[in-house]
């Protein structure tokens, strides 16, 4: 059967960990969308692992592939598994030939674009994600089965680099340099299609996974991202160029849609908010120069606001994996998880970080927002009236801060009765039953209700 794993939020809410924790009965694990603008956490024997692009199962020795709907910069590729290989382990990873090639252009012109944006900018992580989704869709893209064939990947080069050459030095008047060169491109992408080839490692990703999934193993679909980060669902144009719902894992994977819809699709929660990049925030907790519209440091939100951002940033240790940049906090946005709850059908919820909230005297959630003087419950769909929208909140007792490693041991019923409380009402608003709480960054720091492979 197939466990397809949703970020139900803006990215980053501990998906790399619960793909470790339930990965354990997997016997292969996918991505199925992005490419290295993720950073999946996974801490693994007092280890910590931060890997962009390879899937986080490969951490624990499962066939990691990346799927058809991914976009794969090699160079990161082959630094991530060689790096891998020197820390002992042997990644087995495997990758589409569907898969389309981040190239060196895709990267400089997702930094151009960011500039020019000003206001309308993503605060994207300029991996060149979002313009080598473009060339997919423009059909003038460059997939790894073309790496492995020069004739191919010489005539796709050559039909499309002097466009992107243009692009950059006529309409955005910038200088170019090697990766705009078809030669030199030619010569290291032909490079890195001969590494592939000698390590056997692409495949046609569809058919590898049913022929896995024929034979009784087990598949986990590794998404990247979140549900608000969604091209289609999230909150455009502050999205990431793909699709991380549970739809995405199908079409990114080849994996027919009854398939997915066959096993369990959990949605994982962080029991607040984090968000790097721009964009509104309605339960945002003061701000973050840079990505917060309109901040102004120094009038801010007011003191007692901005400390307690400092203090979940701080204690939640929100600062980007790819980028390293501080993350925006805020409370939990139900009209939020409602629509993602809706939007991928979620059959399970893992919440993370509730260790992270422990201690505070009260814990808020927003749980609908006034909009035009209206109360609504879910997510308007257009991002111009979503920034119109103000959290009416709900107010919790907090929870101690306990011995959480007792508690992941002792069980559910050990979790402060305040927290549980809280838990709930998550799971009764999504109509969905919680399957794992995060209690800590590590594998022994969850507590699991049920284990979606059993
Ligand atoms: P992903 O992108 O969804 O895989 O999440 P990231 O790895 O980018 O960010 C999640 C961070 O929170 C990582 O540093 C994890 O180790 C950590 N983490 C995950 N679950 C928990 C939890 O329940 N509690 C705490 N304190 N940290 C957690
Ligand atoms: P994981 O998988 C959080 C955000 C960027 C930016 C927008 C578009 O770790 O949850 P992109 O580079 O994709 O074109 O940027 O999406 N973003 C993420 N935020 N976690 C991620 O991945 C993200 N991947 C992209 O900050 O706002
Ligand atoms: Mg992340």
């Amino acid at each position: 059967m197939t466990v397809t794993i949703v970020g139900s939020q803006l990215g980053d809410e501990g998906k790399g960990g619960v793909v470790d924790l339930y990965g354990d009965a997997a016997d292969v694990v996918a991505r199925y969308q992005g490419g290295d603008n993720a950073g999946h956490t996974v801490v693994h024997d007092g280890e910590k692992y931060k890997l962009s692009l390879v899937p986080s199962g490969a951490v624990r020795g499962k066939i990691g592939v990346l799927g058809n709907g991914c976009v794969v910069n090699p160079e990161t590729l082959f630094d991530e598994i060689d790096t891998l290989r020197e820390r002992g382990l042997d990644p087995d990873v495997r990758v589409a030939e569907r898969a389309h090639v981040i190239l060196p252009y895709h990267r400089a012109l997702d930094g151009i674009e960011e500039e020019e944006k000003d206001d309308l900018a993503a605060g994207t992580t300029k991996r060149g994600i979002g313009p080598t989704y473009e060339d997919k869709a423009g059909r003038r893209g460059v997939r790894i089965g073309d790496l492995l064939d020069p004739d191919t990947l010489r005539e796709r080069l050559e039909y499309v680099v002097p466009q992107k050459k243009a692009l950059a030095e006529d309409v955005f008047d910038k200088e170019t340099g090697e990766a705009f060169d078809i030669d030199h491109l030619y010569d290291t992408y032909r490079e890195y299609g001969e590494r592939l080839a000698e390590e056997g490692m692409t495949v046609d990703c569809g058919t590898f996974l049913q022929e896995r999934i024929d034979a009784g193993e087990n598949v986990m679909l590794e998404g990247a991202q979140g549900t608000s980060l969604d091209i289609d669902h999230g909150v455009y144009p502050y999205v990431t160029s793909s699709n991380p719902t549970a739809g995405g894992a199908t079409v990114g994977t080849g994996l027919g849609p009854t398939v997915v819809g066959d096993g369990e699709v959990i949605g994982i929660v962080k029991a607040y908010l984090s968000r790097v990049g721009t964009g509104p925030l309605p339960t945002e907790l003061g701000g973050v120069e840079g990505q917060t519209p309109d901040y102004d440091p120094d009038e801010g939100a007011g003191e007692d606001e901005e400390e307690l951002a400092t203090y979940i940033r701080d204690e939640g240790g929100e600062y980007g994996t790819v980028t390293g940049r501080p993350r925006r906090v805020g409370w939990l946005d139900m009209p939020m998880l409602r629509h993602a709850a809706r939007a991928n059908g979620f059959t399970g919820l893992a919440v993370n970080h509730v260790d992270v909230l422990a201690g505070l005297d009260e814990v808020k959630v927003g749980h609908s927002y006034e909009f035009d003087g209206e109360e609504i419950l879910t997510m308007p769909s257009t991002t111009e009236q979503w920034g119109r929208c103000e959290a009416t909140f709900k107010s919790f007792d907090g929870w101690p801060e306990v011995d959480w490693a007792a508690v992941a041991e002792d069980g559910y019923e050990a979790i402060p009765e305040n927290a549980r409380t809280y838990l709930e009402y998550v799971s009764d608003e999504l109509d969905a039953p919680v399957y794992a709480v995060g209690v800590g960054p590590g594998r022994e720091e969850t507590v699991v209700v049920e284990n979606p492979y059993e």
